[in-house]
């Protein structure tokens, strides 16, 4: 637990599965105001915020149709500390960003932590790959990033106060993957961004003392058990396979991840890092193919 992160407001893209799900809980359980985003999972992000919010819990929001608005009307009539609402946003967009970020002012006073969480993959032998699968991964992972972290930084800026924006990157920001190319690019340049940003952003303006400053990291996942990999997962033969090639021999957990998200998002925790990567992945980075010297 880190204390500085009580009352501190994030937003976290894709928030309302896997690794953006155990951010949001680790966030919620440090005490912070979240938004949870959703693209099209409104079920599982609404349960998630009921949890955490004294009322609405149960509300009938399962039925895939967007009552987000009318969730977090609700939750602010009946709850008390309302800490976590549910906001549906396409972060490919500007606007989606800009919904996302009017709602953490309004609902919250303003946005500490920005989380670009939201990604999407499909594989297929890279001269099969169509261009819009190649446009979909690319504007997903790469360009909802830039803009999510640029208006963010904006943000800061205008309003003179600090900023954190912590991107889910992946270990092929720095492994090639054959059959995920766009993917594998998309990651590759999400993490060039987060170096690129956190050398041209620090301190907010000349005056503040250092006090008030934009950091920009990354975490660089391995094999998470989360809904992105439930497909391969479920074939035995693949998901030993991915174990294999993990030193750590098993795949990792949402709330490993979650806990590195934790300690950046905490100035007191990790206040001078900013423009780095982290690599959270088993040790699967190392190339467990070399392991017994062959190559
Ligand atoms: P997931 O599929 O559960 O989460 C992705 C989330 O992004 C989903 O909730 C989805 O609805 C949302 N999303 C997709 N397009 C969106 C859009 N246009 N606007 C808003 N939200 C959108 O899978 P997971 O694993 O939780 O993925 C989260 C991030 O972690 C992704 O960026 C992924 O690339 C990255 N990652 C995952 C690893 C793993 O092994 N699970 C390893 C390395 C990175
Ligand atoms: C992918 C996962 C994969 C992991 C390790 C991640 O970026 O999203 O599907 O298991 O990398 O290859």
């Amino acid at each position: 637990m880190y204390s500085d992160l009580k009352g501190k407001t994030a937003v976290i893209t894709g928030a309302a599965t896997g690794l953006g799900q155990g951010i949001a809980k680790r966030f919620l359980d440090e005490g912070m105001n979240v938004v949870i985003n959703y693209h099209s999972h409104i079920g599982e992000a609404c349960n998630l915020a009921a949890k955490y919010n004294d009322a609405a819990i149960g509300f009938g929001c399962d039925d895939g149709q967007d009552t987000s608005d009318a969730f977090n009307e609700t939750a602010e009539k009946e709850g008390e500390g309302i800490r976590a609402i549910v906001v549906q946003a396409d972060i490919c967009t500007e606007e989606g960003n800009k919904k996302l970020l009017d709602a953490a002012i309004d609902h919250f006073g303003g946005v500490d932590v920005w989380v670009c969480n939201a990604g999407i993959e499909i594989q297929s032998p890279t001269h099969k790959v169509t261009l819009d699968d190649w446009n979909k991964q690319i504007s997903v992972n790469l360009t909802g990033v830039f803009i999510g972290a640029r208006d963010m930084i904006n943000y800061a800026i205008e309003n003179d106060r600090s900023m954190n924006v912590i991107v889910m990157s992946s270990c092929h920001d720095h492994i090639p993957w054959g059959t995920y190319a766009a993917y594998t690019c998309s990651k590759f340049a999400a993490t060039a961004l987060v170096q690129t940003l956190g050398s041209e952003y620090g301190y907010v303006s000349a005056d503040s003392n250092g006090e008030q400053v934009i950091r920009v990291n990354a975490i660089s996942p391995g094999a998470i058990n989360t809904p992105i990999n439930e497909q391969r997962f479920a074939n035995k033969d693949l998901y030993e396979n991915t174990v294999s090639m993990i030193p750590i021999g098993r795949v990792g957990g949402v709330a490993e991840v979650a806990s590195i998200a934790a300690f950046l998002a905490s100035n007191e925790a990790s206040g001078y890092i900013t423009g780095t990567s982290i690599n959270i992945d088993g040790g699967l980075g190392y190339g467990s193919c070399f392991a017994n010297g062959e190559g």
